[in-house]
C-alpha cells in the first residue's frame, strides 16, 4: 500500500526540476498506483509502449493503441511527456534498417524509412510530446586504457552481435555511402528528422554508461558537431538541433563514483544543451541474487549516494530540467535483485527516500 501522507517527490524538487517515473498503458488503469504517480511526480516515461518495436512492425503498419492511450493520459493529468525512442539499436522491427536475413538495408532505403518512420510516429503526436529521447545508446562502451581519440564517430556502434556494441543504423548508413559520406550521418538525419515532424519538441540524445570518460567525451563533441551542422544548414530555425542531453543514469553500487557524475555534467552543462536524468536506479544487492533485500550497511550506504547524487542534481538545476526514476518500487523494477529504488516491494519509503527529500529545506 502506498502511503500518500508522503512529501510528494515532485513538490519537494518543484524549484529545482520536474520528476517522473515510467508508466505502462495497463498501470494508468490502476486508479491506486495513478493516484500515487500524480502525488509524487509530473513527467512521464512510457516504459515500453513508445519503443520503436511498440509502435510498428512493418513498413507502413503501424499500431498506436497504447501510445496513444499513454499521450491522452499524459494530456488529461499535465504530465510532461518524454517520448521514448526512435533511432535505437534494440526493440526496433528489421524494416527500418535491415533485411530479413539481418543484413543491412542501402543507405538510400534505411534513410527513406528512417524518415516514412518519425514523419509518421512523430507527426502522429506533434505539440503533444514535451521531448523526444531522439537517438538512444549510439556509443559504444569503451575499455578505457586508451585515451579518448578526438572523434567521436570512432566510438559509434557497427556491430552486428557484440549487444555493447551492436549499430543497425550505423551499418545502413554505411552501405553505399560516397564521398564525404559515413555511416556516422544517421545521427544528424534521426535529429533532422525529428525537428521538422514536430518543430516544438526538445530533442534529446539519451544514453548509459554516460558518465564514463570516452563516453561523455563522444558525445559532448557528437552535440557539439551536429549543432555547428545545423548552424550552417539552410533550414537553421535559430535553435539547437540537438536541445538535450539524456543522462540514463542506471547506477550500481560498484562503479557509480559521484564525482565522475560531476565531471560529466560539468561537461555537458557547456554545450548549451539541457540535461536531464532520465532512466535513474541504483542497484545495492548482488546480481545473481533474486530480489536481495538490503542489509542495513547497504540501505545506509544507498541512501548516502542517493542524497550525494540528489545534491548534484540540485547543484546543476539550473541545466536540469528532469530527473526520471526507472521503476516505481523494488518489486517492479526491471533490475529488482539490486533494490534499486526509493519504494521497496511493499511500496514502503526507503531510507533513500528520506534521504533525499531532506535535502530541500
Ligand atoms: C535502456 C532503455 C530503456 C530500458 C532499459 C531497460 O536503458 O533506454 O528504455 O529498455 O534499457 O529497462
Amino acid at each position: 500500500m502506498w502511503d500518500l501522507t508522503l512529501p510528494s517527490l515532485c513538490a519537494t524538487f518543484e524549484k529545482y526540476f520536474t520528476v517522473g517515473n515510467i508508466v505502462t498503458p495497463e498501470e494508468l488503469d490502476d486508479a491506486e498506483l495513478m493516484a500515487m504517480y500524480k502525488h509524487h511526480y509530473n513527467s512521464v516515461t512510457a516504459e515500453n509502449a513508445m519503443k520503436p518495436e511498440a509502435v510498428s512492425s512493418a513498413p507502413g503498419v503501424y499500431n498506436f493503441e497504447h501510445a496513444d492511450k499513454i499521450v491522452k493520459w499524459a494530456e488529461e493529468n499535465k504530465m510532461m511527456l518524454v517520448g521514448h525512442t526512435l533511432v535505437w539499436h534494440a526493440q526496433s522491427a528489421k524494416w527500418l534498417n535491415r533485411n530479413e536475413d539481418g543484413t543491412p538495408l542501402p543507405r538510400a532505403q534505411a534513410k527513406a524509412n528512417m524518415e516514412a518512420f518519425i514523419k509518421e510516429y512523430v507527426g502522429r503526436y506533434s505539440g503533444k510530446i514535451y521531448s523526444w529521447d531522439v537517438v538512444n545508446e549510439a556509443f559504444i562502451d569503451s575499455s578505457g586504457s586508451e585515451p579518448y581519440n578526438g572523434n567521436w564517430r570512432d566510438y559509434l556502434r557497427r556491430e552486428t552481435e557484440n549487444p555493447r556494441a551492436v549499430g543497425h543504423w550505423y551499418l545502413a548508413y554505411a552501405n553505399g555511402a560516397g564521398e564525404g559520406e559515413s555511416g556516422a550521418d544517421y545521427m544528424f538525419d534521426a535529429f533532422y528528422f525529428a525537428r521538422k515532424y514536430d518543430p516544438k519538441a526538445i530533442l534529446y540524445f539519451n544514453e548509459y554508461n554516460e558518465e564514463f570518460p570516452h563516453k561523455r567525451h563522444a558525445i559532448v563533441d557528437m552535440v557539439n558537431d551536429l549543432n555547428a551542422e545545423w548552424r550552417a544548414h539552410p533550414e537553421y530555425d535559430g535553435r539547437l538541433l540537438v536541445e538535450g542531453i539524456g543522462m540514463q543514469s542506471h547506477h550500481n553500487h560498484i562503479h557509480t563514483d559521484v564525482d565522475r557524475v560531476r565531471a560529466a555534467l560539468e561537461l555537458y552543462s557547456k554545450t548549451g544543451t539541457k540535461i536531464s536524468i532520465t532512466e535513474m536506479d541504483f542497484t545495492f544487492g548482488s546480481e545473481s541474487e533474486p530480489a536481495n533485500p538490503l542489509s542495513p550497511e547497504e540501505s545506509k550506504k544507498q541512501a548516502e549516494t542517493h542524497a550525494a547524487l540528489f545534491a548534484l542534481f540540485m547543484e546543476f538545476s539550473a541545466h536540469i530540467e528532469r530527473v526520471t526514476l526507472w521503476g516505481k518500487n523494488d518489486g517492479q523494477s526491471w533490475r529488482k535483485w539490486g533494490s534499486p529504488h526509493l519504494f521497496d516491494e511493499n511500496c514502503q519509503a526507503k531510507e533513500a527516500f528520506h534521504a533525499i527529500i531532506s535535502l530541500v529545506k
